[in-house]
């Protein structure tokens, strides 16, 4: 069934207390005992449940009429409130292989009840706006866990024979989607943090003891937030005990459970010859985004789960805005801008085009997508434009102290940030309603009566006009000047730069800084000579980086369109080598501006897409660019060799290795580049330079390096337990762009160590080949559609947010050419009419085929 965000209706009882007992008899038995205290209200009393079996049931001790519904439990006709309701169910956490509710992963029991969990746990109202006090009894073998965690503070405990008990008190009231819950035989860290009014809290990360020499950067990325969110937001953490749980099994990257979050372990554990720069960015970053949530999503919680924007876009922006000042800000700001142009964008042009805040929902987990997310964090991102950082923080801090231990809506916010800073936003909250791109058009531009004015067209399908800034200056070869902003609100408005301007050549610099989640054209377009212009002087990291992009895009797409052999034009050749030796500028934004925009990007420009021709046409571009500066190439590689073997994570540092690992990818091309991954990838002492070039190498099946270093690459993985490194190299393969790839990637699920009860170890091959093969996964005889057809269908069986997520693969399939659209549409139908297809799946695939 299909539910509404406009049918949203109170419920008739709240609950004012929560009091849970866990009998975990063994992996595949927990009684959950639940004693729930109703108050207010009156009427039929409807609650939540699903794969539960019931004990028993009573009513202020007494038995009741009662009747099980498909999705739950029904008291026709309860006494008059308060009333206590005591339920005892049994449940099963080792047959749950969808990982929702309490589960079981690698033997220990753990839970995940956002959106729609803590129903399969006990009967409850599983909705966000029901918020109560939580008191939590856990009693297991205490040989087979020794570990017993669940929300707030522990305020008693005990042994009786090989049994033991704990009891956990969590003094905030909160939704049952925050509600976990921890029983295993885990290893951990400790470490304190003193706030800023002077409370220690206990910090504790957890996990199996063999990845305990991989908790200290999780456990500092910990302590870095807390002090990050005081200064910044002068938020301070509010209970004596956090604890972060990492384990192998989790449908997601983590879950900010009050006071307990838990934990996929591919966001915890780092360590440097297991985790590339960019696993401790992200570990980095989501252990932020799950801290930040302690105020913008526990303390201030979402009304109904249309308003999940109202925590996740503004917990992203909060982890993004961190991760810029902990690393580099230009670097991580084009990060993220590449996240919204390739997956966002693209989301956008397909059927589950949504908007930030979705209008209906089948399956609320199919909508925790990267428009609600990433878009959502560039809407935050928009009021902190148009009200400066001051203003922002004040609009911050009254929703804070507005809104403390409340569920409300993004109006909400919305309202906050209007009211502290006296500014109508109410045309703003068309970016909530709207979906899709919008795009802005420069229709005239040019210096009159001493004026540099420009004229800007928005739209979006017709919609109403959106309040977009626009972060704009004037670009010369002396630099930027005249940085301003403007707001435009109409349709089209023509606006005037603060700023006298002369006969000089000023190319205008847009958008800044990615100023808000548009496409940007020039008609007539900027010709190259302007691109070049803002490449070489403008003093925004964006517009730099997006100028090089731009141009480079014109070459894929010309030899997309004309000839594939064509030579390059001089000025993408001189643009990249003027990457090359520059060497006052970041490394890590050499290394992006080295790279071609990607295949997704690209895509959104074609019509009657021929992937095999995009796929040809920026290799061709690479290999060009490659032959066309190999004397750069080697001369930046060789710059960027590190000075010993000190591993380092500043930001200097990383970006020499992003650096120099791309320069490698270009000369891994040409003669002798064989040999240069493999002597590469014996001198790498840290995984982000290991992997490198034994991703490169597995696209040449006829090198004798690629077999070595494959399996160099697996026995060490292997021999030291490193199942996220095992990932790695399954993931390698499955990317890999060779002849018989898709025999190959069947190969690899039969291979001992593939397993699809793993979502990691499932989505490193099967997600990551209908992704990031692009070539393969469309191959004209549809044998790629196939296979992760077959795919869909068999792991939504057991897993239905691993199948419904897969599913997307085949979202963008009208934008392609007819034969491929046809076999992907084909490919959508059989998974349609599949016997007992999930709700999840089902959503996702009748939304596509729409
Ligand atoms: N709230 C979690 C986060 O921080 C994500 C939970 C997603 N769960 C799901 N079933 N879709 O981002
Ligand atoms: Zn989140």
């Amino acid at each position: 069934v299909e539910k509404f965000r406009a049918d949203y209706k109170s419920l008739p009882y709240g609950v004012e207390s929560v009091n849970l007992n866990f009998d975990i008899k063994s992996e595949s038995s927990t009684y959950v005992t639940s004693k729930l205290r109703f108050v207010g209200g009156g009427g039929p009393l409807e609650l939540d449940g699903e794969d539960l079996k019931l004990v028993s049931l009573r009513v202020d001790g007494e038995p009741v009429e009662y009747e099980l519904t498909p999705d739950g439990l029904k008291i026709a006709t309860p006494p008059p409130a308060p009333f206590e309701l005591e339920t005892v169910v049994e449940i099963d956490p080792k047959a749950n292989t969808q990982l929702s509710g309490l589960y079981a992963s690698s033997g220990n029991l753990c839970t995940q009840c956002e959106a729609e969990g803590f129903r399969r746990i006990t009967y409850f109202y599983d909705r966000p706006d029901v918020m109560s006090k939580y008191t939590v009894r856990v009693e297991a073998d205490k040989d087979a866990y020794p570990v017993l965690l669940s929300n707030g503070n522990e305020v008693g405990k005990g042994v009786d024979g090989d049994r033991h008990w704990a009891t956990f008190e969590d003094p905030f009231n909160k939704p049952s989607y925050l509600f976990a819950l921890v029983a295993g035989d885990l290893g951990h860290i400790e470490d304190t943090f003193t706030t800023m009014s002077g409370r220690q809290v206990r910090l504790f990360v957890w996990s199996e003891h063999h990845n305990v020499g991989a908790l200290d950067w999780a456990m500092h990325s910990l302590k870095t937030s807390m002090k990050w969110d005081e200064d910044r937001y002068g938020r301070e953490y509010d209970l004596d005990v956090y604890h972060i749980v990492a384990v192998s099994d989790f449908n997601m990257g983590a879950m900010e459970n009050k006071g307990l979050n838990v934990f996929n372990t591919a966001c915890v554990l780092a360590k440097e010859t297991t985790a590339t720069d960019g696993d401790y960015e992200r570990v980095l970053g989501v252990v932020a985004h799950e801290y930040f949530h302690n105020w913008s999503g526990n303390r201030v919680t979402c009304r109904d789960w249309f308003q999940l924007t109202l925590k996740e876009g503004l917990t992203v922006f909060r982890d993004q805005h961190f991760s810029e000042e902990l690393t580099s800000p230009a670097a991580k700001r084009i990060e993220d801008i590449r996240i919204i142009r390739s997956s966002q964008f693209t989301q956008d042009a397909s059927p589950m085009s949504h908007p930030i805040r979705p209008e209906s929902y089948v399956a609320m987990d199919n909508f925790y997508t990267v428009t609600v997310y990433n878009k959502g964090a560039e809407v935050i991102r928009m009021y902190r434009t148009l009200l400066g950082e001051g203003g922002f923080r004040k609009g911050m801090d009254l929703y804070f102290e507005r809104h403390d231990g409340e569920a409300v809506t993004c109006d909400d916010f919305r309202a906050a940030m209007a009211d502290a800073n006296g500014k109508d936003l109410t045309q703003f909250e068309e970016w909530y309603k709207q979906a899709g791109t919008p795009t802005i058009k420069v229709t005239e531009r040019g210096v009159k009566d001493g004026a540099y004015r420009l004229t800007l067209t928005q739209s979006n399908g017709g919609k109403p006009p959106l309040h977009v800034p626009i972060k704009a200056a004037l670009v010369a070869p002396g630099g930027a000047v005249a940085e301003t902003l403007f707001e435009l609100t109409d349709e089209s408005k023509t606006f005037e730069f603060p700023m006298a301007v002369n006969g000089e050549p000023y190319v205008p610099s847009l958008l800044r800084g990615f100023s808000a989640p548009v496409k940007l054209s020039f008609e007539p377009p900027l010709s190259i000579a302007e691109l070049e212009s803002l490449a070489a002087y403008d003093d925004d990291a964006f517009v730099k980086w997006d100028s090089w992009q731009q141009l480079a895009a014109r070459v894929v797409l010309d030899k997309y369109h004309g000839a594939q052999d064509a030579p390059l034009p001089d000025y993408l050749v001189n643009a990249f080598k003027a990457t090359l030796t520059n060497g006052d500028e970041e490394s890590s934004l050499r290394a992006y501006s080295l790279d071609l925009p990607d295949y997704s990007t690209l895509a959104l420009e074609l019509e009657d897409l021929d992937p095999t021709k995009l796929c040809d046409a920026l290799k061709a571009t690479r290999l060009g660019l490659a032959t066309a500066a190999r004397a750069e190439l080697e001369a930046c590689y060789a710059a960027m060799a590190p000075a010993d073997d000190t591993f380092s994570l500043d930001a200097a540092a990383v970006g020499r290795r992003r650096l120099r690992n791309t320069c490698l990818a270009y000369l891994s091309k040409l003669d002798g580049g064989d040999a240069l991954c493999g002597a590469h990838f014996d001198a790498a002492t840290c995984m982000s330079d290991s992997i490198a070039p034994v991703a490169q190498l597995a696209s040449k099946p006829d090198s004798n390096d690629r077999a070595r270093c494959l399996e160099a690459f697996y026995d060490k993985a292997k021999k030291n337990q490193e199942d996220l490194v095992i990932n790695k190299w399954f993931a390698i393969q499955a990317m890999a762009d060779c002849d018989g790839a898709i025999d190959n990637v069947s190969k690899l699920l039969e291979h001992p160590d593939f397993t699809d009860t793993n979502p990691n170890r499932f989505r490193a091959v099967v997600n990551t080949f209908a992704l990031g093969n692009p070539r393969h996964f469309h191959s004209g005889d549809g044998k790629g559609y196939d296979f992760i057809a077959d795919q869909i269908c068999s792991i939504d069986k057991k897993n239905p947010q691993v199948a419904a997520r897969l599913s997307n693969a085949f979202g963008s399939w009208r934008r392609y050419e007819p034969s491929r659209r046809d076999l992907m549409r084909q490919a959508l139908e059989r998974i349609k009419v599949t016997a007992g297809l999930s709700k999840d799946t089902l959503e996702i695939v009748s939304r596509s085929l729409v």
